[in-house]
């Protein structure tokens, strides 16, 4: 109270309500957190919209102080819940959506989400002149010109996890794994859940494959005494349980398949994650008050800067050519 107080004396905001609205992914609560607070030191409401762009066009509301999200930095998801939009892809459904904002006085919104969100938030401020903040979140950390979007940590380690256990039996049965990962578009957590867990092959939606050419491998380390293997899989290149097949067939060693699914996207949020997410919700909320708008809030060389929405949306480059090579000359 005291701050909000000393703060209006001083009339740092110009800005009095923003909206805020989600996808999920591990640290997403986190930074909804850090965004109500920030608001809060600056004597900005802020409204919690549910279901995502869903709730905007349906006027779908809850007020956040900061109470409210006291307790939900360990949760997974997001306690605004969310949804796909088909309608905030029409323009009846944004003008429904600026509706909504006239009429309960909210003046900027920050989204949270990875690159179909972020879409929507770059047309919605350009064709409206609607002040929007963009904060990156998303497993696949696809997110052009941000060296780290929240969850995507997360979903590393969650899978990593995964793999070492599953190295274990691995090893012990002297047997073959296909794991598949997340990933429809984008082979980042396949790549680096690789590497991180020294495995000896990666199927990427980047990258063409030859079954043949991994089989032979297979099949020469074999003959040389190698007993085991681990193979990842993008869920958005091949599924598990064809290559693990194929495998078998071709080299007649035993395959199995593990798929990890959403385990992947839930769950808490690691360290470094709920880092990022205090920091991105934080400078989100100041630049919405500094009166930026079309922007996404970006950590490039640790270092937090805004870039514009446009270019955050644009495809990025995860450097799969480096990481395949290093991927295979420490196998
Ligand atoms: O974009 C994030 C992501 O989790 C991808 O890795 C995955 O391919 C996709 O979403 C799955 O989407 P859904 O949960 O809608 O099936």
């Amino acid at each position: 109270m005291e701050l909000r107080e000393k703060n209006r004396v001083l009339d740092w905001n110009n800005m009095r309500k923003i909206g805020i609205l989600t996808r999920d992914c591990a640290g997403i609560n986190a930074a909804i957190r850090s965004v109500v607070r920030t608001a809060y030191f600056y004597g900005i409401e802020v409204l919690g919209i549910l279901k995502g762009y869903e709730g905007l066009i349906e006027g779908e509301l809850i007020p956040l102080d900061r109470r409210s999200v006291s307790g939900i930095i360990n949760l997974g998801g997001t306690i605004l819940k969310t949804s796909r939009s088909t309608r905030f892809l029409t323009q009846e459904g944004q003008r429904e959506a600026v509706e909504t904002m006239k009429d309960n006085g909210i003046e900027g919104l920050i989204v949270i989400g990875g690159n179909g969100s972020l879409r929507g938030a770059h047309e919605f401020a350009v064709k409206h002149i609607i002040p929007v903040i963009a904060v990156p979140a998303t497993i696949d950390n696809d997110i052009n010109g941000v060296d780290a979007a929240i969850g995507a940590d997360t979903a590393i380690n969650v899978a990593l996890d995964a793999v070492d256990k599953i190295r274990d039996t691995a090893m012990s049965l002297e047997r073959i794994f296909v794991v598949e990962v997340m990933g429809r578009d984008c082979g980042y957590i396949a790549l680096t859940v690789a590497l991180a867990g020294g495995c000896e092959e990666v199927l990427l939606p980047e990258r063409e494959f030859d079954i043949n050419r991994i089989c032979d491998e297979i099949s020469e380390g074999n003959a040389k005494g190698k007993v085991s293997w681990i193979i990842i899989v993008a869920e958005g290149r091949a599924k598990a349980p064809n290559i693990a097949k194929k495998i078998t067939e071709i080299t007649g060693l035993e395959t199995r398949e593990v798929v990890l699914g959403h385990i992947q996207r839930g769950g808490r949020a690691t360290a470094s994650d709920r880092i990022l997410a205090a920091r991105y919700g934080n400078f989100a909320v100041e630049l919405l008050k500094e009166g930026e708008s079309d922007k996404c809030v970006a950590l490039r060389n640790n270092k937090l800067i805004s870039i514009p929405l446009g270019e955050a949306i644009k495809p990025k480059d995860i450097e799969v050519e480096n990481y395949y090579k290093l991927i295979k000359i420490l196998t």
